[in-house]
């Protein structure tokens, strides 16, 4: 299990707990984390999964999926440096703790 903690803009956090294996979109879908919507249920096509994951987990995650970067531009907040798509984000246990920000 992985431990994910999702914080809002205006400060408040949630922890989840997740399974190795499911996405984090599904992780934060399942737990009615606020802001995290999954419409295309991880096909990579609606950006409604946009996080900002926490600079030091950055670097340690896996690389961009094809076409996740063009699928980042249509989010409706403009992406950062550190955003990502969550439905492209597979847990492990290597990523317990990993912190992400959802965007306003
Ligand atoms: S859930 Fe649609 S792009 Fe991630």
């Amino acid at each position: 299990m992985a431990r994910l903690v999702f914080r809002q803009a205006d400060g408040r956090a949630v922890e989840v707990v997740a399974k190795p294996g499911m996405s984090v979109m599904e992780a934060a879908v399942q737990a009615g984390v606020e802001g995290i919507i999954g419409e295309c249920g991880g096909s990579l096509s609606c950006a409604t999964c946009h996080v900002h994951v926490d600079p030091a987990w950055f670097p340690r995650l896996p690389a961009y999926a094809p076409h996740e970067e063009d699928m980042l531009d249509m989010a409706m907040a403009p992406p950062t440096a550190q955003s990502r798509l969550a439905c492209q984000i597979e847990v492990t246990e290597a990523l317990d703790g990993l912190i992400l920000v959802v965007p306003a």
